[in-house]
């Protein structure tokens, strides 16, 4: 029988547990997931892409049927080189929606055989984002429970070497 492989494409900058309860939900859909880590030139991100990639590889040891890459370009190009034909994508709220229903749209007209599968986010999970998680270890504030344990403790280093970085 064929392998069901999904792609779950992102920055990652960093993975949270809001990410991993998608990535673990799905790995009872499909029998394998590809998280997709981009190199997004575009975007400043906390964490290079070699950091993003190790935190999710530590965050998901144990679950063999996950593979970590990246990519760099359009998805649906990437998409060629895998043998998925869906893209996974977690939804928080109705603020996300705009924003996946048109990234979605344009994939579908870049490419008619990849579909993009939703899933929403857990209960306890739906106010994280790895942008706020940033915003409040930047300013000191706790985040244990929001993030692997491994995120939390970069998170604590990066800051701290920003904060040394400022000083001097
Ligand atoms: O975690 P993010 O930042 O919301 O992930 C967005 C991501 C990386 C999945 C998206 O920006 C992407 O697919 N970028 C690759 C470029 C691309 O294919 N763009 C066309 C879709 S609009």
């Amino acid at each position: 029988m064929e392998e069901k492989v999904a792609v779950y494409p992102g920055s990652f900058d960093p993975i949270t547990y809001g990410h991993l309860d998608i990535i673990k939900r799905a790995l009872k859909i499909f029998d394998k997931v590809i998280v997709a880590v981009a190199h997004n030139y575009d975007k400043k991100s906390l964490f290079t892409h070699t950091e993003r990639v190790e935190m999710i590889q530590d965050a998901l040891k144990g679950h063999p049927n996950v593979t970590v890459e990246s990519f760099e370009g359009l998805l649906m190009e990437y998409m060629k080189g895998t043998n998925a034909r869906v893209v996974l994508r977690g939804l928080r709220a109705t603020s996300d929606f705009e924003y996946e229903y048109h990234m979605a749209s344009m994939n579908r007209s870049l490419n008619q055989e990849i579909d993009t599968l939703f899933m929403v986010t857990g209960k306890d999970y739906f106010f994280v984002s790895s942008r706020t998680i940033k915003e409040v270890a930047s300013l000191g504030g706790s985040v244990e429970g929001l993030v692997p344990k491994n995120v939390a403790q970069k998170l604590r280093e990066k800051f701290a070497q920003q904060k040394r970085g400022q000083k001097s």
